[in-house]
């Protein structure tokens, strides 16, 4: 697994940046979603956003089945989340702003969201009890300033920060994400 050295790593204030909508498709944007794909690639994640290249829009890249060498990358421009229900789920996140670490996360297990895609189509995402369906919850967290430590009750919290914070004085590096 390769790293990669543009990667927004916590703790940063843009990770905790409330991020603006994009108002047109443009060639900037189209190239930083291409950018955002290839660091995702290169870390093997399944997601990243914007702000965890340092670009406070709400873009998303995401793609949850490469596994085989092909890819099915999404690109969602403006997503938001119209359904998140269903039981919660509790499963383990890694993510590439946190090198070094994973938690256990507790999420809605089905989601609807909406998005428009790069040629500006309105496009309608369900997912349920699977890998897409956290995903897709989390990279959105991330255009509202909200990272996956932000979920955990606050002991759990203190106790993954310090754990986090000994990951990174090991230097651990994005794309590295530890034992659950
Ligand atoms: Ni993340």
């Amino acid at each position: 697994m390769a790293v990669v050295d543009d990667i927004v790593v916590a703790p940063d204030k843009r990770l905790a940046t409330e991020c603006a909508p994009i108002e047109e498709v443009t060639d900037e944007i189209r190239a930083l979603a291409d950018h955002m794909l290839e660091d995702m690639y290169a870390t093997e994640g399944c997601g990243l956003a914007a702000p965890q290249v340092g670009e406070l829009v709400q873009l998303v890249v995401v793609d949850v089945d490469y596994t085989k060498g092909k890819r099915h990358p999404y690109v969602l421009v403006n997503p938001r989340i119209v359904v998140a229900d269903g039981e919660e789920r509790e499963t383990g996140e890694g993510c590439l702003s946190f090198p070094g670490i994973s938690v256990r996360v507790s999420r809605p297990s089905h989601v609807v969201v909406e998005a428009r895609n790069l040629d500006g189509d309105l496009m309608r995402y369900e997912a349920k009890d699977n890998l897409m369906a956290v995903c897709l919850q989390h990279e959105i967290d991330h255009l509202h300033g909200v990272t996956m430590l932000d979920h955990l009750r606050p002991l759990q919290r203190a106790k993954m920060m310090r754990e986090y914070q000994a990951a990174l004085a090991n230097g651990a590096r994005p794309g590295e994400t530890g034992d659950e």
